[in-house]
């Protein structure tokens, strides 16, 4: 295994199978730590990481700038918009500017190759907060938090209903790809996940043991499944489709219903903002399968790690 320090990480596909798990390793002893009284553990003693957002957050700021402080650094939180990149400020010169501050750069942005392009100009580690393309750091939690609750991955199977092309499945379908988990994605003609992503997805799972599989019924998916897992219908940056894709994905709710029709000890997840009522019901959210709260906490367990191990 190369080292992880130093690189970036703007796609799961970034990550051998190997660094995969061993983050997964690190964010479970980080935690464990956490849980022992350990809060402050300080790795990152005297770095910063900056911290710029094009769209809203709650999760993914806040765990950020918790682990960079409980590792002894220090992170600023930048407004895409207050920084002079939303006055047109190129994003190469913001890359150079900002690696000659800072020991690292997490970035949520509208379009994935302004993160490229970020990336390829910073002589610092940039870290995918969220791009319309991937979200790495959510699915690296969901997987750690799959690992906690049923104790293995290999052979857990995934299903995952409602928008097949939506950012957040993207990185999970790599990353179940790469640990053995199948996945069943159930989602309408036209909402199938990037072709580039299901192909890299296919490749890593028939080496790793991992099946894959689109379907058209939410029934179909969920049978025999372990895991849950949905997405809002309508992600950031997707406002003026909101009318057709409310009707498009409609079917695609997670019911009670339908959580009957999976395995009897099943969990659900949502990687949360959640659209209470359009892609998941209360019942289910705060029934007895959920694990929606403990997936979100550990995304600053598994963020403590990365960062730790790429700054
Ligand atoms: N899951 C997630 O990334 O949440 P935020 O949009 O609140 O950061
Ligand atoms: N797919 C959602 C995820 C939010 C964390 C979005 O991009 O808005």
């Amino acid at each position: 295994m190369r080292g992880l320090k130093g690189r970036d990480l703007l796609s799961i596909s970034d990550l051998s199978r190997e660094e995969l798990v061993y983050i997964l390793e690190v964010s479970k002893m980080l935690k464990g730590r956490y849980y022992a009284g350990e809060v402050i553990i300080p790795l990152l003693n005297g770095k910063t990481l900056a911290m710029i957002f094009q769209k809203p957050s709650t999760r993914t700021r806040v765990s950020f700038e918790v682990a960079m402080y409980q590792l002894g650094g220090y992170a600023l939180y930048l407004n895409w918009n207050d920084l002079q990149l939303g006055r047109g400020e190129s994003i190469a010169d913001t890359a150079r500017v900002l690696s000659r501050y800072v020991n690292g750069i997490t970035a949520r942005v509208l379009k994935h190759t302004d993160l490229e392009e970020l990336a390829k100009y910073s002589s610092v580690p940039v870290i995918n907060a969220l791009s319309d393309l991937e979200h790495p750091c959510q699915a690296l939690a969901d997987v750690l938090t799959i690992w906690e609750k049923k104790g293995r991955l290999e052979g857990i199977k995934l299903a995952f209903v409602g928008d097949g092309s939506d950012n957040v499945l993207h990185s999970l379908l790599l990353a179940c790809a790469k640990l053995g988990i199948n996945i069943s994605i159930a989602t309408p003609p036209g909402y199938e996940p990037k072709k580039e992503i299901l192909r890299i997805a296919e490749e890593e799972g028939s080496r790793y043991g991992s099946l894959i599989e689109i379907v058209r019924e939410p029934e179909v998916a969920v049978r025999g499944a372990d895991v849950i897992y949905t997405d809002v219908w309508v992600s950031m940056g997707q406002e003026s489709e909101r009318a057709k894709r409310i009707s498009d994905l409609s079917r695609y709710r997670v019911t009670v219903d339908l959580m009957k029709l999976a395995k009897e000890d099943a969990i659900f997840m949502h990687c949360l903002p959640a659209r209470r009522g359009e892609e998941v019901v209360d019942e289910v959210i705060d029934g007895k399968w959920s694990v929606v709260w403990d997936q979100a906490e550990n995304r600053l367990h598994v963020q403590k790690a990365l960062l730790s191990l790429l700054l």
